[in-house]
């Protein structure tokens, strides 16, 4: 359906979002997003893929105003919310309430039952682990063929085994779910694909929550299971919480690792300070900042509907309105970081967007955060001439899937 923007603009006058990346800077956000941007409003009408007008936030002020605010939300069959894909919005109604797209004291119950399995001090004790599975998967690397590939290698494994551990996923099953999460992440998959491949996932955890009911271990699923047996949850309603966190706690990471590890390559001078700086914890967990700040790989979000009409910033926004919050935008936006296009890993960026911000922000953020500052503080010192294998130009960046990424790196040493 074609809406027609305010004042009359015709919606396809309006900028389309999400804009092409530059070929031959691939780790900025889209040129046309920055003119955006450099436009200084905080707020435009952009053309989305299906001909509607959503809202497109694009300061760092503006969006920790809107994500934080109630009148908007994260409910993917409200009316208006900006889909992502047609895939999504064919199959918005039929979706189970989750932790993703509920909102207030509901949205707020499904937080509670991971926030003890997510704390800052519980990743902290599984920091040895990830050291020690980091190491392992070096060594691996180290013996195997040379040039190798850092997704294969590195990326993915690292994320999907602790994600496995942590919710009580038999890690032997990874081909299988890293497929379908690459499926379910694609923008361009049909929606039939799409319903089908979420259909198989949440049948596999589905059952996976129904072994642990009968034979129960120190895991989330179990922890899940345990909530269906005392009647707090059905199975239908525990089967999408696994999905989510299974599919969000190793696709994101793997990319973030493989993004960055190119990104530095990129800047030698960036890379040689971290590696001799690979014992500072401060200047690793800075780094890491800056690196998620600059990359920004849920490119596509935050997205929401308006629910109530209120004026923001000297626009009316309507309820029935689509909001996107453009976190590369956010994170790029020179009032919030200086010289935004300048990647300095020496920088002060904690207080970026990557994670999201407001009541949806990022549950599983400290997990992530730990698994990089592990894997930057061990991988280049390690393996000091690490190097990329294949020319810039000849990767293949996922510009169509909800977390950017690069689909292959080749590497050598
Ligand atoms: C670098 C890694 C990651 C990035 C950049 C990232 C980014 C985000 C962002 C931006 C949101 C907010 C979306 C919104 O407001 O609509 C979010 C939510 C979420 N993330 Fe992550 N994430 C990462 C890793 C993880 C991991 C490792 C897990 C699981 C263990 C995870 C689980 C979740 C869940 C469950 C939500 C939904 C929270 C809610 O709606 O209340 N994420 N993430």
């Amino acid at each position: 359906m074609s809406e027609s923007a305010p004042r009359g603009e015709p919606a396809d006058q309006l900028p389309q979002f999400p804009a092409p990346r530059s070929r031959t800077c691939p780790f900025a956000p889209p040129p046309d997003l920055l003119k955006l941007r450099d436009t200084g409003k905080p707020l435009v009408r952009v053309r989305s893929w299906d001909g509607t007008t959503p809202w497109l936030a694009l300061t760092h002020a503006t969006q920790r105003a809107l994500l934080s605010d109630k009148r908007l939300s994260a409910n993917i069959g409200a009316p208006g919310y900006p889909h992502t894909t047609a895939a999504m919005k064919e199959h918005a109604a039929q979706m189970q309430p989750s932790i993703n797209n509920t909102d207030g004291a509901e949205h707020a119950r499904w937080r509670r039952m991971l926030t003890s399995s997510f704390t800052r001090r519980r990743m902290e004790i599984l920091r040895p682990a990830i050291q020690k599975i980091t190491d392992d998967l070096i060594d691996t690397m180290l013996a195997g063929p040379n040039p190798t590939e850092l997704n294969e290698a590195l990326s993915l494994p690292l994320p999907s085994l602790m994600i496995c551990e942590m919710l009580g996923v038999p890690y032997e099953e990874h081909e299988f779910f890293q497929k379908h999460a690459t499926i379910t992440n694609a923008v361009n998959k049909s929606p039939e694909e799409n319903a089908a491949t979420t259909a198989t996932l949440r049948r596999y955890i589905s059952g996976l929550i129904e072994k642990k009911m009968d034979d129960p271990a120190e895991d989330v699923l179990s922890d899940l299971g345990e909530r269906v047996k005392s009647g707090d949850l059905t199975l239908e309603e525990a089967a999408p919480l696994g999905h989510i966190l299974l599919v969000a706690g190793h696709d994101t990471s793997a990319n973030m690792i493989t993004l960055s590890t190119a990104l530095l390559m990129q800047h030698p001078e960036q890379l040689a300070a971290l590696r001799e700086r690979s014992g500072d914890d401060a200047y690793v967990s800075g780094a890491v900042e800056e690196l998620l700040r600059y990359l920004t790989l849920p490119h596509l979000l935050a997205r929401r509907a308006v629910v109530e009409d209120f004026e923001f910033e000297g626009e009316t926004i309507r309820a029935g309105e689509g909001v996107i919050a453009s976190l590369p935008a956010a994170n790029w936006d020179p009032d919030a970081f200086r010289d935004p296009a300048t990647l300095d890993l020496a920088r002060s960026a904690a207080h970026h967007l990557a994670f999201g911000w407001g009541p949806h922000q990022c549950v599983g953020q400290q997990l992530a955060r730990v698994e990089l500052q592990v894997v930057f503080s061990t991988l280049f010192r390690r393996i000091p001439t690490l190097r990329l294998a294949a020319d810039l130009e000849d990767l293949s960046f996922k510009e169509d899937s909800q977390a950017y990424g690069i689909y292959q790196l080749p590497v050598a040493w």
